[in-house]
């Protein structure tokens, strides 16, 4: 087994919110070397000791308080709603934790700034690692593209179009629809999938300004089609769509759309940027040139088609593993804090940008 590089013993794994998304991390965790299910903490008890039961891990907790209180507990999956992502993150960080949170990063950018700056504080002494759970990086495309990128194959990449939209597809489980716990519907739910997605890409350039625009056409309606499970019109207090325009410094532009429900053809995941050397898009992956008085679309063999990570593994497995590798050699996680804040506050703007029915400044 691969050791803890602190007291060569395996890392010890907490999970906190045993629920859906849970599993794909405890899949991944048990894809790792030298890792140890040791903790798994949910308010519902059952659920808590099911999943102890199920993987085998030491401990079960209803009140993650307690369970970070164990001092040889190494690693925190926060698998939560995004109303209880900033408190637990917080108190997992000050307890010397090193920190995994599931996306979004909190409900809003104030609680993810609060998160960051809890961060910087303990981080000088205790050093832990803190990710967030944007796992899109990890698709087989989203990597080659990004080394293609990086290695100037698209020259300056001056507009992109990222998109997260289904047909009919409102997760009728958990607290989805309900905008205080949530934070909003599809743009904080799997919009910020997109967008993180084409900001790395892109390089993280700096937004300044976000013009966006949301719809609730759907959720108030009964008895809309959704094998995704149901939700109570009468209480459903999020948009169903969302669109948005960012502009950055330096004149790049991206577009954003993305929907849980929107009268379409089919879902679709599509990430297509263009600059000025080439273009490319990530499903299926394909890169776009100019070369000698023709124009080329460049196509892998092996590629990822649309709907598919093209990893051998799971993109959360990958994503696990990831930070893992990063808490065991000390190195930084390929999501890092203050990346994921900035997803958080282009949301925001777009959420601003939509009441106002003006562009927000960034
Ligand atoms: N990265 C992805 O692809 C992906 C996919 C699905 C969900 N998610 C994210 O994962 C998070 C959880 O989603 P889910 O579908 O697993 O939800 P879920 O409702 O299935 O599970 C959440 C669990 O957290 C528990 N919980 C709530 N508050 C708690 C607290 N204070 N302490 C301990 N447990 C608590 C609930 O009882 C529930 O069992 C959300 O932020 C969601 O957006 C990410």
């Amino acid at each position: 087994m691969a050791a803890n590089k602190r007291d060569d013993r395996p890392l010890r794994v907490g999970i906190i919110g045993t629920g859906g998304i849970a599993n794909a991390h405890i899949a991944g965790y048990q894809k790792t070397e030298g890792v140890e299910l040791f903790a798994a903490c949910d308010v519902i008890k059952e659920r808590a000791e099911a999943v102890q039961e199920k993987y085998g891990f030491t401990h079960s907790f209803t009140d993650y308080e307690q369970m970070l209180k164990l001092p040889e507990l190494d690693v925190v999956s926060i698998c939560t709603p995004p109303f209880a992502h900033k408190d637990p993150t917080i108190a997992a960080l000050e307890a010397g934790k090193h920190v995994l949170c599931e996306k979004p990063m909190a409900l809003n950018a104030t609680e993810a700034q609060a998160m960051v700056d809890a961060w910087h504080r303990v981080r000088g002494s205790k050093k832990n690692l803190f990710s967030i759970g944007f796992n899109a990086r990890w698709g087989q495309n989203a990597q080659t593209l990004k080394r293609m990128i990086d290695a100037g194959e698209l020259g300056e990449v001056y507009y992109g179009r990222t998109v997260s939209h289904r047909r009919r597809g409102v997760p009728g489980w958990g607290v989805f629809t309900n905008k205080a716990k949530n934070g909003g519907g599809p743009m904080i739910d799997i919009g910020v999938h997109a967008l993180d997605l084409a900001l790395w890409l892109m390089g993280h350039p700096q937004p300044v300004s976000v013009y966006g625009v949301t719809y609730r056409k759907f959720g108030n309606r009964p008895n809309v089609f959704n094998p995704w499970g149901t939700w109570d019109p009468k209480t459903y207090d999020v948009e169903d769509s969302a669109f948005a325009m960012i502009r950055f410094a330096g004149g790049a532009s991206l577009q954003l759309e993305c929907s849980w429900v929107l009268n379409i053809e089919k879902s679709y995941s599509q990430t297509v940027l263009a600059g000025t050397e080439g273009g490319a898009q990530l499903h299926p992956f394909m890169l776009f040139q100019e070369k000698h008085g023709a124009l080329l679309d460049i196509v892998p063999p092996e590629r990822a088609t649309e709907g598919q990570s093209g990893a051998p593994v799971s993109t959360h497995a990958l994503e696990v593993q990831g930070f893992v590798r990063a808490v065991r050699e000390g190195t930084p996680p390929l999501v890092l804090p203050e990346q994921a804040l900035m997803v958080s506050r282009i949301v925001d703007a777009v959420y601003a940008s939509d009441e106002s029915g003006d562009a927000v400044k960034l």
